[in-house]
């Protein structure tokens, strides 16, 4: 089985390499999180208010909404619910389009089901035709990202479309809507007429709350059933609950930080223009630029400048790229004037 490569824990410096929010969370969030009582904090948490003002954030019914311990807390109750073996006793199958969160082929791995990784297009559009093909009787699960993590990509809901037409009656499609506040589009009003599609979003990205762990996800009840089965009851923490709603309140706040990450976009790619690097256009919040053989310069010269940019030359696909997070102005200004340090002095 493939292990996860979780990123080391670096917290010293700026960090460029796990698409989070730089900018951190609203000054609203730390205000709701000091009025929290000694009785929130001493019963377990209701979750009622916090999944009626998130379904209304995501413009559905309350029961089609389930809250999460983060979205990688539904991938991997998504793999628990649906990748049992199938009835002829073989393993189910996920179909993950390469390159793709990690995570995906990873879970799928630990309870016991078989990835169907398909390659990548050499200019990462989706590729349709080859996910339709790899599509079996044993599929249970295709994970999809719109946009994608790491090309930042956006897939056509018209190729999701075909996708969820194209699956066994026993599948879901899950979407991975991670990063949906960057690139405006979603899935979410076309869930009714696919009621096998599930749409997962997360609230560590725009919204700045990572450390506080906590998603969604939306679907059809009948779709959902075995995602609820699989996630403990009290997943998330009443301090989540409290966070998320004050932070779904400020979206002057939101909206500030969307402006600073098109404007970042803009900047990153003029200077790979100018240093002669290519890059994926991002639909989201980080950019994949390709290095090539500069990769290991630039990575860890940043690194020793205390700036953290994420080696994904690994990754189907991805020989020579690098993400680098793409949010806040002022951190970009700095990522790029180290990425021209260090790829000047090397001239
Ligand atoms: C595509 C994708 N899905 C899910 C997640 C995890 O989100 P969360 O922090 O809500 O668990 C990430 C985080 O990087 C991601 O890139």
């Amino acid at each position: 089985m493939n292990k996860y490569h979780k990123p080391a824990e670096l917290y010293d410096g700026l960090r460029l390499h796990q698409n989070e929010n730089t900018g951190v969370c609203s000054p609203k969030v730390l205000d709701a999180l000091r009025s929290l009582r000694a009785d929130q904090i001493g019963f377990y948490p209701p979750y009622e208010s916090t999944t009626t003002v998130c379904a209304e954030y995501l413009g559905v019914a309350p029961d089609r909404l389930s809250l999460l311990n983060g979205l990688d807390e539904g991938i991997m109750a998504t793999a628990v619910g649906y990748l049992r073996p199938t009835a002829g006793g073989g393993p189910a199958e996920a179909v993950v389009p390469e390159p793709a969160f990690e995570i995906f082929a990873f879970d799928t791995e630990v309870v016991g089901g078989r990835p169907v990784r398909v390659a990548p297009n050499p200019d990462f559009s989706f590729p349709l035709e080859r996910v339709l093909e790899a599509i079996t009787a044993n599929t249970r699960v295709v994970f999809l990202t719109n946009p994608n993590n790491p090309t930042g990509m956006a897939m056509p809901n018209e190729a999701i479309r075909a996708v969820a037409r194209a699956v066994p009656a026993e599948a879901v499609v899950f979407v991975d809507e991670a990063y949906a506040e960057f690139s405006g589009v979603t899935f979410i009003p076309e869930l009714a007429a696919f009621p096998n599609v599930l749409v997962g979003r997360t609230f560590s990205k725009a919204f700045g709350l990572a450390g506080l762990r906590i998603g969604a996800i939306t679907g059809a009840p009948g779709a959902l059933e075995p995602i609820r089965l699989a996630v403990p009851v009290y997943s998330v923490n009443i301090a989540a609950t409290v966070a998320v709603e004050a932070a779904l309140r400020d979206r002057d706040y939101l909206n500030g930080y969307l402006r600073q990450v098109e404007e970042s976009k803009s900047l990153l790619y003029a200077a790979c223009d100018r240093l002669g690097l290519t890059y994926c256009r991002s639909a989201a919040n980080f950019v994949l630029v390709c290095a090539g053989d500069r990769l290991n310069a630039i990575v860890n010269g940043a690194a020793a400048r205390g700036i953290y940019l994420r080696d994904r030359s690994g990754e189907p696909g991805c020989g020579g790229c690098l993400r680098i997070a793409t949010g806040v102005v002022e951190h970009t200004r700095r990522c790029i004037d180290v990425m021209e340090d260090i790829l000047c002095a090397a001239r």
